[in-house]
This record gives structure tokens, C-alpha cells and sequence, in this order.
């Protein structure tokens, strides 16, 4: 074993035994899930990924695909354009707040579900196969191989997205989405239900760190001013109502998910990503943040 995999497994034994937290369970589909899944992944400058744990299990995206869509919608539009929609400040409230700008209706960011659904409303396509194809494909680039939707949770999520179909409605009534409720929000819930791995994840992060350029596929993803912008937004928003701590502990931009999902960059040099599937309050892996604080303590991996 190389001495980067041996840190990995030495950081996954360490916290292996801490069971606090709970599956998410507002999704049906997702409350099916083996709660004693721990996976973890790195990718660093030559694209070499490691891994250890269950590191081919897939599970769904969740909110770490807004981050992509944001980088997707950011090269698409601009910056200019995106933050007319969607703002770029730490809204201090749970992920699926029903909260909005006062006159404006604008989502405090683009990594709540509010300022997500926003985003995922400026994506072009004539419908929901149109647009989730052109969500899929960059996400695709950023992970090195071709992704897919999970139609169970899709379903699960559509049947159960009454919230987020009341954002899109009000956020729609401002005039922040263009396109008809139904068309953003089941692109939405597809993007939440697309399938990855920790080693995917990894990936993904890994191409944000290098500035846009996937390396392991050596593929220029985005431009290295839209991966800036995007890892701005993940510092100050990506852990929801834990961001501010989170950057004091982990000091690294973050994007968590429902499913357990965490990935972190340490720019210029690792793609970050853990996968456990019990959350603790704020929706964040109880694990999965314990493995990138493990590992941004011992290879000095805070930024400030
Ligand atoms: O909008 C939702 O409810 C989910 N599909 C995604 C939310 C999510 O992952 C929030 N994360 N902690």
C-alpha cells in the first residue's frame, strides 16, 4: 500500500466506529440505503485516484450535484447573469429554507435547494430529457466516465418535492425563473438522482482543484475562472448553516449531500470525497465530515 492510501485507511479505521446520526428519511427511496457504507477517495496533481472502503458502491449525487450545475450554468451564462438570479451569501438557514431576498425573491446562493432549483432553471434545453442530458454530460466530463440517473430516487423525489415545487412557484412569481415550474424542478430532482461513487466524487473535486481540468482525463472542464468562482461559493455556503464552522475546522471548500456524500478541495493539490450515510442535524455526513477534517488535520490541508 502507498503511503497516501495508508493515511486514508488509517483516517477510515479511526472513525469507523462513530454511529451517531441517521439516513435521510424525507426521501423514501433514500432511507433504503445499508447505513454502515464508508467509503473514502482522493485524486491528486496526475490524476492517480485512491480509495478505500466501499469504493464501488454508487449512491445519488444529491447537492453535491449543484456545485457542477453551477459551474455548467456560470460557462453557459456568466457570472454577471447568474448572480441577477441567484446571490452568492451565506443564507445561516437549513438547506431546504423557505426563505427568499425581501422585493427581490432572490435565493441567498446557488448551493441552498431554493438557489439550486434557480440554477438548475437557467440550464438550456427545450425540456426536461434536453436539459437533463446537458446536466449529465458535463457532470460526466467532471467525473471522468459517463453517469446516469437513478429512476427509483428520481421518482421518490418527484412524488415527495412538494417543497421545492412551493420555492420554484414563489421564486417563478418573481420572475427568477423563466421556465415553467415543472420543467426546472424535475430537471432538478433528475440532477439530485444521478449515481456516483466515492471515487467519482473524488474526481469531480479533483477537476475543481485544478483549476477545471479533469485530471484524470486530462479534459479542460470549465474554465479555470469558473472553478474559482464556484469554489468561492462552496467555501462561504457549501456545509448550509454549518459553513462558517466548517471553514474554521476543515478549512476547505465543501459540498455535502443527503446521501451521505462529502467532497472538499485543497486547490492545487487534492480532490476530496467520503461517503456515509448517517446524517447529523444540519443534513451533513456525520463521517464523511469527521474523514476530511481527519485528513485536512494531518497533511495540513487548511487554506488560512
Ligand atoms: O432537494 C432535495 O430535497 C434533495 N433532492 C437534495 C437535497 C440535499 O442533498 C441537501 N443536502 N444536504
Amino acid at each position: 500500500m502507498d503511503p497516501i492510501t495508508a493515511v486514508l485507511q488509517d483516517v477510515l479505521d479511526e472513525i469507523r466506529g462513530d454511529d451517531r446520526g441517521a439516513p435521510a428519511s424525507y426521501i423514501p427511496e433514500l432511507a433504503t440505503v445499508d447505513p454502515d457504507r464508508l467509503a473514502f477517495g482522493v485524486v491528486g496533481p496526475r490524476g492517480r485516484i485512491r480509495s478505500v472502503g466501499d469504493d464501488e458502491v454508487e449512491f445519488t449525487i444529491q447537492s453535491m450535484s449543484k456545485p457542477f450545475v453551477l459551474a455548467h450554468v456560470l460557462a453557459e451564462r456568466g457570472l454577471t447573469a447568474v448572480l441577477e438570479r441567484v446571490g452568492a451569501e451565506p443564507s445561516g438557514e437549513p438547506f431546504n429554507a423557505i426563505s427568499l431576498e425581501e422585493g427581490s425573491g432572490r435565493p441567498a446562493n446557488p448551493m441552498v435547494n431554493a438557489g439550486a432549483i434557480a440554477t438548475t432553471g437557467m440550464v438550456s434545453g427545450a425540456d426536461v430529457d434536453e436539459r437533463t442530458e446537458s446536466i449529465l454530460t458535463t457532470l460526466s466530463a467532471f467525473a471522468g466516465r459517463r453517469l446516469r440517473v437513478d429512476e427509483d430516487v428520481y421518482r421518490s423525489e418527484s412524488t415527495t418535492g412538494d417543497r421545492n415545487r412551493a420555492l420554484a412557484h414563489l421564486m417563478r412569481s418573481y420572475g427568477i425563473i423563466e421556465a415553467p415550474v415543472e420543467l426546472a424542478v424535475e430537471t432538478y430532482f433528475r440532477q439530485c438522482s444521478i449515481l456516483v461513487t466515492v471515487r467519482d466524487l473524488a474526481v469531480m473535486a479533483s477537476t475543481l482543484a485544478f483549476g477545471g481540468v479533469n485530471p484524470v482525463t486530462d479534459e479542460r472542464v470549465v474554465d479555470e475562472r469558473v472553478a474559482r468562482d464556484v469554489l468561492s461559493i462552496m467555501s462561504s455556503c457549501g456545509m448550509y448553516d454549518f459553513s462558517g464552522e466548517w471553514l474554521l475546522r476543515v478549512g476547505l471548500p465543501a459540498k455535502s449531500g443527503v446521501s451521505g456524500g462529502v467532497l472538499a478541495v485543497a486547490p492545487s493539490q487534492f480532490g476530496v470525497a467520503a461517503f456515509s450515510p448517517r446524517l447529523d442535524e444540519h443534513g451533513n455526513s456525520v463521517r464523511g465530515q469527521a474523514i476530511v477534517e481527519a485528513l485536512s488535520d494531518r497533511m495540513g490541508m487548511h487554506l488560512l
